[in-house]
Order: structure tokens, then C-alpha cells, then sequence
């Protein structure tokens, strides 16, 4: 699928409430409506196919008053244009000034490239709202020519150097003022003085120094989040009358204690911290915020000592406090927040105190994220009265013991992650109870016994980890039911409203949708700071949006859709290095929803099913079992199949020629399958596969012929530029 394919199919998605195109008056300009014409057959001209609305523009007759995406005035002066998700690519249009009673222009979401034409935005005088976000625009920007400017949102894009505007200039009216996600730099302490009427502020994502503007106070959200400021925050920042609703420092290198003065900013809902170098005691003026829903601390250094007074925030919903290495036991204040629905604790070193603490009995209580510390324990019983849980992380730990089949009680449970354990005994039946589950992932544990077959139940159950475990016995054909019908379950969470806000989606997204996994490593462009390349976006928007729509069943990225009946994400099965043996069943061919299959490292013996040509596969892995006879040639149907290892087996017969139709194939590995037979095409993908593909099988003839137009294993899928590219848009504050 081509990008700019994919780029309509996620912009539709995100406008289903359809156009509002401004009506007004009856002619529009003469000249207006020739500006109009260039325009669209400059657009024409650069986009060949998925043209937006702009094409129904008709040079005869009708005003381009009436035009879908033109609004004009009273005047019938053309004064709107919005073009956004309009899968525009190529350069911007160099002559938007001709339409010189434009206030409002929207080219947001789309993908012009390249520098802005030098002089031509800039003299667009009358513009009082600037939307070019969401695009690949280069270069420096400039729009001190924008006097009259309210709203200017430059946001994800590549622009880059100092903001070269005389902010004082542009500045008399501005109310907001979007430029994150960009590579601009240079020191911001002074940079919005004089913008006296700016309440919207985000500067996230760049690469801006300096010490934090002393007056932030006066905006009504501001976010500062992933740059390089340095400083202290003084006490100074937060007078009588801060406006603050919404304050974002995260991913900054910045100091010293946090001031008690934030008690001021008493509209505060969301405040975030995150990775910093806080220190000393969390301000016990928080607790004065009484509209606080959001508290984000972590990756700090702030004192294990949590002062009594935060309890006040009746409205907390959110805390995150992870990576602080408190060590010992949970503090039992964390068990005093009765509102909260997260609770994000991993990385702290500690050792007990989970029970103690009173965290599992917070009654509204819905993630609860202990991962990566130092328990020892048994899984504690009481999780089990945890009405409300719905998503429940414990791995990274050294819990011991059996899973407790109380588990089941766990109705509302959508996430259960007990990986990187010491767990043993066997998966307990009642696990079968859980059906609005959608993420099982008890890998790396000393798990035995075989797999029960009421694991069927789970019907919206996609992703199941259950790798590197000693489990036994067959596969059950019952398994084939998981992940059949997940819809109910997002269905729920589309109707919540409520669940996410907050932070660290990252984290859990990487360990859920492992971006090791294809198709799902643009999780990994997501998630890593193009300019850094280190992981970003730890608290940003990105991981928040698209988490959101995850759990919400929406589509993330289409990929083969065709037999996909979620459009949401493949699932997988992960059994890898267990002991399962027999059969593989056949009635696994039913799983419609299943992408990705790991089967390897167990003792499977038997033929490959031939309804496994029936899966929608993007990743099939059965390599290092006893798997005998020959490959069905239905494995030649998966058009989407894009990596097969059926290495270190006993697989017999010629090759299906079939296979030589997989056009997305880059890994094929057959090697070590002394009974395999054939010869490799080398037209084709089959072309760009080497010995290294079929060693040990020395009944394969390869032809040594050059191969052209070589396909690299790890080569990214068109996805990947485009979700990179940012088509979900970043939300900014919560
Ligand atoms: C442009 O249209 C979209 C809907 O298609 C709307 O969401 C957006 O607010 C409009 N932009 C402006 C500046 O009105
Ligand atoms: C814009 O106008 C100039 C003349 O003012 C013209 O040369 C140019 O071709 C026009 N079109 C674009 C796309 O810049
Ligand atoms: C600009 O456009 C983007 C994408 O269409 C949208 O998400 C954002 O809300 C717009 N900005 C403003 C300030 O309206
Ligand atoms: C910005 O553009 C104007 C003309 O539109 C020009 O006079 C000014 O020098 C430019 N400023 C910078 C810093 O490039
Ligand atoms: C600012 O907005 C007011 C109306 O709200 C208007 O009268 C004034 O002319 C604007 N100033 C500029 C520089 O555009
Ligand atoms: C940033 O600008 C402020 C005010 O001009 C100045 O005090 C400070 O030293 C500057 N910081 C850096 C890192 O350049
Ligand atoms: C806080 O919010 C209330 C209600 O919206 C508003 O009346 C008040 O002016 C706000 N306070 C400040 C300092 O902005
Ligand atoms: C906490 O654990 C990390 C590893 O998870 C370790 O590097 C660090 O030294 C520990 N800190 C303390 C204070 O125990
Ligand atoms: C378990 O830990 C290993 C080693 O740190 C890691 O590679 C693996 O991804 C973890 N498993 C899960 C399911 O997170
Ligand atoms: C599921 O729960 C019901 C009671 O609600 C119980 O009777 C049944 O045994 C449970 N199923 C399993 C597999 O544990
Ligand atoms: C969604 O919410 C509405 C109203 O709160 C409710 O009637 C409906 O049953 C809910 N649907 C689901 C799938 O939970
Ligand atoms: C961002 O700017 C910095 C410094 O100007 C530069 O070194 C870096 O290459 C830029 N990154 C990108 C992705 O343009």
C-alpha cells in the first residue's frame, strides 16, 4: 500500500463528522476564484491520484463561495480555506496573498514538502487563524508579517532553527501558539514576552534551551515537554491568580526541588514532572489543587517521603511515580487516594508492602502497573476483589507461586500481564472467565502443565504471550476461539471517556505491541525521537493517541485488511520454547483475526495443517519442532505473509510453487529440512533469497543468477514513513 493510500484511508477515519464547509454569500471575487483555479491545478498537478475535496472545484458557473472547503464574506471575498486532510503533497502553493481577504487558512494534515515559499504566507496580512500542522514543511519560519495572527499552529512538521519571529510583532492578538513537534532551537526565557493575550501555549518536542519563561503562570496550558531547558524553578513562577490549568515540564534536564507555590495555580488539572531531576520532598502545596486529575512524577529523584497533605486532591485520577527507586516496602499513602483509577509504580526497587499499602483495595482502581521491581512474594489473592481492574502489570518481578485461580473473578480485566516471573504450577481454568480480556502475557515464567482448553472462552482475547514456559500436551483445539470477537470489549471502551488520561502508554505499548514483531514496528518510529533516535514520547501525545485507539479497536495502520475482520491490529499467538507437543489442530485455520503465529522451540510433530493457509498471516514461525510432510501450497494464499521460518524440521517434498506468488515475503527460511526438494525461482521476491535461506537441505537446486530489485529483510513497510509522518494527530495536553 502506498503512503499517500494509507494517508486518506487514516485522515477519513478522523474526520467522520464530515465537512463543515462555510457557506456564505453569493459571488466570491473574480480574482479570488482565478487564485482558486491555480491553486487547484498546482494541486492537480502534484497529487496523481486521492485528490482531495478541492478537485470538484468546476472552473464554470458556480462561485467558489459554494466550493467545498472555501467560505467567503460578506463581501463575497473568499475568506476561509480549508483544505485539511486533503492528501496534498509536493510543495506548498507560492500565491496565497492574491486572495487577499483571507483570514483563515487550513492546510493542516497533509504532506507539502519543502521550504515555504519565502514571502508569500507572510504577506497574507488579514490571516487571523494559520494551520500548517501535520505536515513535512522544512526550513526556518517566518510570519512576523502575520500582525493580525490569533491562532498559528505549526505543529509536526521539520522546521527548524531559531524562531525567527519578532514575537512582540506578531504577538498583539495571539491566543494561540502551537509549534511542537519541530527541531527549533535556541534559548526561550524571553521568548513570548510581550505576547499579552496568549493562553495556549505548547513548545513540545524540540530542541529549545534555556532556563523556563519566569511568567507561565499567565497561560492557561503551556507545555515545555521534551526539550533541553535547564534551571531551577523558583518559587517566584507560581503568584496569587496563576492560571494553569494545564502545566507540562516533562523531559527536560531540569533541577532542584519543585516550589510549594504551585498551590496557586488552583485550576491546575494536569501536571507533569516526568523525567526531570526534581529532588527533595513532592510539594505538599499539590494538595491544595483540588481539581488536580492528572500527576505525573516520575523518573525523578524525589524523597520516598510522600507528604500527607496530596490525599486533599479529591479529583486525582492519574498518578504516576514511577522510576523514583524509593526501594522497601509501597508507601502506604498510595492506598489513601480513593479517586484514583492509575496507579503507575514500576521502577522503584521495592520490595513488599503490596498488600499493606491498602493499593488493592482503592475502590475505583482500573491499571495498576507494579512491573519491574523487587517482589518476592506469591501473587497477592486479594487483586482478586479488584472490581474495577482492567488492566493489571505485574511482570519484571520475582513473584513466585501459583497463579491464583481467584484471577478469574477479574470480570471487567482487559490486560493481564504476569511476565518475567518466577510463576509456576499451571494456567488455572478459570482464566476462561475472563472474556473481556485482551492481552495474556505470562511469558518467562517456569509455567507447566498443558494449556486449559477453556482458554476458548476468552473470545476477545488477540494477543496471547505465553513464550518461554515449560507448558505441555497439545495446543487444544478450543484456543482456535481466542481473539474471535474482541469487538464488545472495545465497543466498551469507546464508551468510556473517562479511562485515558495520563502517561506512560509507551512503555505498555512496547511490551504489548512488541514493535519486534511485525507488523508492528512502527510502533517503533512512533516512539523514538527522530532526532535524538533514543525512545521519546514517554508522556507525549503520540503513545496517549495512539494506545487510545488501540484499546479502542480503531484502525491503527491497515495492513492487509482484506481478511482481517478487526481493523485494528493483527493478533498473535507467542507459544515459542515450550515443551507443547502433537498435532498441530487443524481448526486453528478459523483464527480470523490472528497475524502473527510463533510456534517454534516446542516438539511439534505431525503435518502442517492445511487450513493454515485460511489464517491471515503476516508472520508464521514454526521453525525447531518435528513438523513432517510437505508444505501445503494454501501457505501460498497468505498474500500478506512477510516472514516464515520453518527452519529445523522434517518437512518433506518439492516447494509449492505457490509460494513463489508472495510478493511482501522477506524472510523465508526452509533450511535444515533435509527432505525438502525444489527449484528456487529467482523471479520474483524468491529472487532476493539466498543459500542462507536453505542450508542443510541439500535437495534444493538455487539458481546463482543475479538477483534484482533485492528486497532487505527489516526494510520498512510504507507504514512506517507514514505514521511517522504523524497522520495521528498529536494531542497536546489532556
Ligand atoms: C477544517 O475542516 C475540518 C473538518 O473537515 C474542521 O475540523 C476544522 O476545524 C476546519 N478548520 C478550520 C480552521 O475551521
Ligand atoms: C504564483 O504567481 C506568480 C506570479 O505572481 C507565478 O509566476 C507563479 O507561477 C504562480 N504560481 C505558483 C504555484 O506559485
Ligand atoms: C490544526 O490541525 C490539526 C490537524 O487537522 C488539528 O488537530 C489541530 O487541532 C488544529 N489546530 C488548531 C489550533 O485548531
Ligand atoms: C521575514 O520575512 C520578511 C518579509 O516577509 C523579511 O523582511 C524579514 O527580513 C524576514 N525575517 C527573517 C528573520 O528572515
Ligand atoms: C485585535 O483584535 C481586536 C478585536 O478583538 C481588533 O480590534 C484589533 O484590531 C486586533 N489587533 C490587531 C493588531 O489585529
Ligand atoms: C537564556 O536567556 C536568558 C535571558 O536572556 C539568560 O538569562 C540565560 O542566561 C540564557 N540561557 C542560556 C542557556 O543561554
Ligand atoms: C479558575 O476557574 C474558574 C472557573 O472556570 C474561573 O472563574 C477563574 O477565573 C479561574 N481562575 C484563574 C486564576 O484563572
Ligand atoms: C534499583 O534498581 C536498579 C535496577 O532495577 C538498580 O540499578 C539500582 O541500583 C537500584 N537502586 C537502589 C537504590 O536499590
Ligand atoms: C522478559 O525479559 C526479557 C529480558 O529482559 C525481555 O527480552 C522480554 O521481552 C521480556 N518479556 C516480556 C513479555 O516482556
Ligand atoms: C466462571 O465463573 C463461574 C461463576 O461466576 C463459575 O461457576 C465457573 O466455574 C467459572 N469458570 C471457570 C472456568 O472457572
Ligand atoms: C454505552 O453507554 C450508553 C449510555 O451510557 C449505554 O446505554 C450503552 O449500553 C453503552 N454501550 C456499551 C457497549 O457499553
Ligand atoms: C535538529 O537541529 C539540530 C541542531 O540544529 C541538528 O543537529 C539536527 O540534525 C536536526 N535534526 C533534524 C532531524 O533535522
Amino acid at each position: 500500500m502506498s503512503p499517500s493510500l494509507l494517508l486518506t484511508f487514516l485522515c477519513g477515519l478522523l474526520f467522520i463528522a464530515g465537512e463543515a464547509a462555510q457557506v456564505a454569500a453569493e459571488s466570491g471575487g473574480v480574482d479570488d476564484k482565478e487564485v482558486l483555479l491555480e491553486l487547484k491545478r498546482f494541486l492537480v498537478a502534484n497529487n496523481k491520484v486521492n485528490r482531495g475535496g478541492y478537485e470538484a472545484w468546476q472552473e464554470s458557473g458556480q462561485s467558489p463561495c459554494l466550493w467545498r472547503g472555501v467560505g467567503c464574506n460578506r463581501g463575497g471575498r473568499v475568506a476561509s480555506l480549508n483544505l485539511t486532510c486533503s492528501t496534498i503533497s509536493g510543495p506548498a502553493f507560492g500565491n496565497f496573498s492574491r486572495l487577499s481577504a483571507l483570514t483563515s487558512l487550513d492546510l493542516s494534515d497533509n504532506s507539502i514538502i519543502g521550504a515555504l515559499p519565502a514571502s508569500d504566507l507572510n504577506q497574507c496580512h488579514s490571516l487571523v487563524h494559520l494551520n500548517i500542522s501535520h505536515n513535512l514543511i522544512t526550513g526556518s519560519l517566518n510570519v512576523s508579517g502575520l500582525t493580525k495572527l490569533r491562532v498559528l499552529d505549526v505543529s509536526a512538521n521539520r522546521l527548524e532553527g531559531g524562531v525567527a519571529v519578532n514575537f512582540p510583532a506578531i504577538c498583539a492578538n495571539l491566543t494561540l501558539l502551537h509549534l511542537s513537534t519541530n527541531n527549533f532551537t535556541g534559548n526561550i526565557t524571553n521568548m513570548l514576552e510581550g505576547c499579552t493575550r496568549l493562553e495556549y501555549v505548547d513548545l513540545s518536542s524540540n530542541n529549545f534551551d534555556g532556563e523556563l519563561l519566569p511568567d507561565i503562570a499567565r497561560f492557561r496550558k503551556f507545555s515545555v515537554a521534551e526539550n533541553n531547558l535547564s534551571g531551577t524553578v523558583p518559587w517566584t513562577m507560581f503568584p496569587d491568580g496563576c492560571k494553569l490549568q494545564s502545566l507540562d515540564l516533562s523531559a527536560n534536564q531540569l533541577v532542584g526541588s519543585f516550589p510549594d507555590s504551585i498551590a496557586k495555580c488552583t485550576n491546575l488539572t494536569y501536571l507533569s514532572l516526568w523525567g526531570n531531576n526534581f529532588a527533595g520532598m513532592v510539594p505538599a502545596g499539590i494538595g491544595k489543587l483540588a481539581s488536580l486529575d492528572a500527576l505525573v512524577l516520575g523518573k525523578n529523584r524525589f524523597d520516598r517521603q510522600i507528604p500527607q497533605e496530596l490525599t486533599n486532591c479529591m479529583s486525582l485520577q492519574f498518578l504516576d511515580i514511577s522510576r523514583n527507586m524509593f526501594g522497601g516496602d509501597v508507601q502506604e499513602i498510595f492506598g489513601n487516594f480513593m479517586s484514583l483509577k492509575y496507579l503507575v509504580l514500576h521502577h522503584n526497587n521495592y520490595t513488599g508492602g503490596i498488600v499493606a499499602s491498602g493499593v488493592l483495595r482503592l475502590p475505583l482502581l482500573a491499571r495498576l502497573d507494579l512491573s519491574f521491581n523487587e517482589f518476592t512474594s506469591d501473587l497477592p489473592q486479594e487483586v482478586a476483589d479488584m472490581k474495577s481492574l482492567k488492566y493489571l502489570t505485574l511482570a519484571d518481578n520475582n513473584f513466585s507461586g501459583r497463579i491464583p485461580p481467584e484471577y478469574g473473578r477479574l470480570a471487567e480485566l482487559q490486560a493481564l500481564d504476569l511476565s518475567n516471573n518466577t510463576l509456576s504450577g499451571g494456567i488455572p481454568a478459570s482464566i476462561g472467565n475472563l472474556t473481556s480480556l485482551l492481552w495474556l502475557i505470562l511469558a518467562g515464567n517456569q509455567l507447566s502443565g498443558e494449556i486449559p482448553p477453556e482458554i476458548g472462552y476468552c473470545t476477545s482475547l488477540l494477543w496471547l504471550n505465553l513464550a518461554d514456559n515449560q507448558l505441555t500436551g497439545n495446543i487444544p483445539p478450543e484456543m482456535a476461539e481466542i481473539g474471535r470477537n474482541p469487538g464488545p470489549t472495545f465497543a466498551k471502551n469507546r464508551n468510556d471517556t473517562s479511562v485515558f488520561i495520563g502517561s506512560n502508554e509507551c512503555q505498555v505499548m512496547r511490551r504489548w505491541i512488541p514493535a519486534s514483531y511485525r507488523p508492528f514496528n512502527f510502533i517503533n518510529s512512533v516512539l523514538t525521537d527522530p532526532r535524538t533516535k533514543k525512545d521519546s514520547v514517554m508522556t507525549g501525545g503520540n503513545c496517549r493517541n495512539i494506545w487510545d485507539r488501540i484499546l479502542k479497536g480503531y484502525i491503527i495502520v491497515p495492513m492487509c485488511t482484506s481478511s482481517l475482520s478487526v481493523g485494528s491490529l493483527p493478533g498473535y499467538v507467542q507459544l515459542s520454547r515450550n515443551m507443547l507437543s502433537g498435532e498441530i489442530p487443524p481448526r486453528i485455520g478459523t483464527m480470523q483475526n490472528i497475524g502473527l503465529l510463533f510456534l517454534d522451540g516446542n516438539s511439534f510433530t505431525g503435518q502442517l495443517p492445511r487450513d493454515i493457509g485460511r489464517l491471515p498471516l503476516v508472520e508464521l514461525n514454526i521453525s525447531r519442532n518435528n513438523i513432517s510432510g510437505p508444505i501445503p501450497s494454501e501457505i501460498g494464499e497468505y498474500m500478506c505473509l512477510e516472514r516464515m521460518d520453518l527452519s529445523f524440521n522434517n518437512l518433506s517434498d518439492e516447494l509449492p510453487t505457490s509460494l513463489f506468488k508472495l510478493t511482501e515475503l522477506v524472510l523465508f527460511n526452509v533450511s535444515y529440512n533435509p527432505l525438502i526438494s525444489g527449484n528456487i525461482s529467482t523471479t520474483g521476491q524468491f529472487g532476493t533469497f539466498d543459500e542462507q535461506s536453505f542450508l542443510g537441505d541439500p535437495l534444493i537446486s538455487l539458481d546463482q543468477g543475479e538477483p534484482a530489485g533485492k528486497k532487505q529483510p527489516g526494510e520498512e513497510a510504507p507504514y512506517v514513513t507514514a505514521v511517522e509522518r504523524s497522520s495521528i494527530p498529536t494531542a497536546i495536553l489532556v
